[in-house]
């Protein structure tokens, strides 16, 4: 056994978030960690890597006792961790980044830059990640950050890699990819431990699993004696209908139209949406959805044809006037582009309000309460008070408070951008449903998302875009697997 963690407490201001946990690793095996959002997942990986101390219990790894570690203690043993929300330097290169605090010292104690970047670039090859070492790390794009972030771990080698929802920004072919490399190392004898939501990937890649709900241990064994549906009852801890939620419903006159529409990384887009309508877009990471929607919120500049909503057009690049047209967008990096940190929940989720309502009305406290309570039980926010910091939140948690922040405003119409990115299966569901229902109030919503049962719970129809532009629309009938990951990958382009 490379590690044994047992009766593990752990609690933060005085609340308990791990309660007598207990998880063992194997040599050379892929460990997944799983829980719904706010179980401790996280937390016990913040424990064993000396990020927050223990209360009680003791651990083992490689033969040590680890029980008070530090940060720095937990590398030397030979753990790695990848955490949860990316924890990079913008302001550096990509080298730098890598060997911050490790540098390496030519014969003359100074740092060998020239030594550095080339065992950077070897890395790279090795991965077969083309990033350049010289690049700063603001450019990268959210997936290369991610697989930076994933390279940085690997270089140091470990006998334990801790991979804490590696997979939120990167696209089926770099997941693909990440798991070659996993399995690679697998056979070298390296351990993993693999945090993730996403159920096809956990039984793709992991032969065991731990599972715990609200700080407690619960079950572990081997993933090929249990089934997704097993699984999801073991976290959620009662039994999940797995029906078909997704219904029609009346639509009314257009009231988003895009015509011959291009901006950075998209161009001539030509859509007509209804009111009510629930429209998906897909395609792989670069293919040009997610660019789209940033343009229409006024984040980047339209460079030709038009874009109007309501029957205003909404001139390129104003976020207000896009937000006064009634466009409302959930970004898609919860920590780059929604977090305020020094704000509480409750200011995170009322921001986009305020901002729209700008001295229009007096704030109302006790409604805005009220609300957030509405939410917080909708969603399943797990929180122990409205005013905590929003950092204090699991990632999960967060993520559902920056869909309330925007499910909460008036607009017409919503621009999701990837939004239930680590969230659970069981709070995934709910939001499932109160996008079917606001819908069916009138509210028109685009989604962008590269999870195809996603697209099939919501989706009235479906744009694929390759290369920055759409090569097809799927109606909700045609939504499976085979027809998304074909026109995805232009395969109709090359036959
Ligand atoms: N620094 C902190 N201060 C206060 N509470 C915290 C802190 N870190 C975590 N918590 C709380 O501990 C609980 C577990 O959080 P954790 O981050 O481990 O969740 P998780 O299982 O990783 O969930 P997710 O899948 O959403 O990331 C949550 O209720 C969270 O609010
Ligand atoms: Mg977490």
């Amino acid at each position: 056994m490379l590690l044994e963690m047992k009766n593990i407490d752990k609690a933060f201001n005085g609340v308990p978030v791990l309660k007598g946990v207990q998880l063992e690793v194997e040599r050379g095996e892929v460990h997944a960690l799983l829980g719904e959002n706010g179980a401790g997942q996280s937390t016990l990986m913040n424990v064993l890597t000396g990020v927050h101390p223990l209360d009680a219990g003791t651990v083992t790894f490689d033969g040590k006792n680890l029980a008070h570690i530090s940060i720095k203690g937990s590398e030397d043993a030979g753990i790695a961790f990848v955490h949860q929300e990316l924890n990079l330097f913008n302001d550096m290169t990509v080298w730098e980044n890598i060997f911050l605090n490790k540098e390496i010292v030519n014969r003359f104690g100074r740092c060998d830059k020239r030594g550095m970047i080339a065992k950077c670039r070897e890395l790279f090859e090795r991965l077969d990640v083309s990033i350049d070492p010289e690049e700063m790390v603001e450019d990268l794009k959210t997936s290369e950050k991610q697989l930076l972030e994933i390279s940085k771990a690997l270089f140091f080698e470990a006998k334990l890699l801790i991979l804490d929802e590696p997979t939120t920004a990167l696209n089926n072919d770099e997941i693909d990819h990440l798991f070659q490399i996993i399995d690679n190392l697998k056979k070298t004898g390296t351990s993993f431990i693999f945090i993730s939501h996403k159920m096809p990937e956990i039984f793709r890649i992991s032969d065991r699993y731990t599972v715990l709900r609200n700080g407690e241990y619960i079950a572990s064994g081997n993933i090929a004696d249990i089934t997704p549906e097993q699984i999801t009852n073991l976290l959620v801890g009662n039994t999940m209908s797995f029906k078909d939620i997704y219904e029609t419903r009346k639509t009314g006159d257009v009231i988003l139209k895009l015509t011959d529409y291009s901006g950075p990384g998209f161009e001539n887009i030509n859509l007509e949406v209804k009111r009510g309508q629930i429209v998906g877009l897909t395609g792989l990471q670069g293919a040009g959805s997610s660019e789209l929607m940033q343009c229409m919120f006024g984040v980047t500049r339209a460079t030709h044809g038009t874009l109007e909503a309501n029957g205003v057009h909404v001139p390129p690049h104003s976020t207000h006037r896009a937000m006064k047209a009634g466009i409302a967008m959930l970004a898609s990096n919860r920590k780059e582009n929604s977090v305020i940190p020094d704000m509480s929940l409750l200011e995170n989720m009322y921001l986009a309000e305020h901002t729209l309502s700008a001295g229009k009305f007096a704030i109302n406290k006790k409604e805005e309460q009220q609300k957030y309570e509405n939410y917080r039980k909708m969603l399943n926010i797990k929180a122990q008070d409205s005013s905590d910091s929003i950092l204090s939140l699991s990632g999960g948690n967060q993520q559902k408070v920056f869909l309330a922040r925007w499910l909460n405003t008036n607009a017409d119409i919503l621009l999701l951008d990837n939004p239930t990115q680590g969230i659970d299966v069981g709070a995934k569901a709910e939001i499932y449903k109160l996008i079917l229902k606001m819908a069916g109030e009138g509210r028109t919503i685009l989604i962008n998302t590269l999870e195809i049962p996603e697209l099939q719970k919501i989706a009235d129809y479906c744009a694929v875009f390759y290369e920055g532009k759409i090569v097809k629309i799927l109606e909700h009938s045609e939504l499976d697997d085979q027809t998304v990951m074909y026109y995805s990958t232009n395969a109709a382009g090359i036959a």
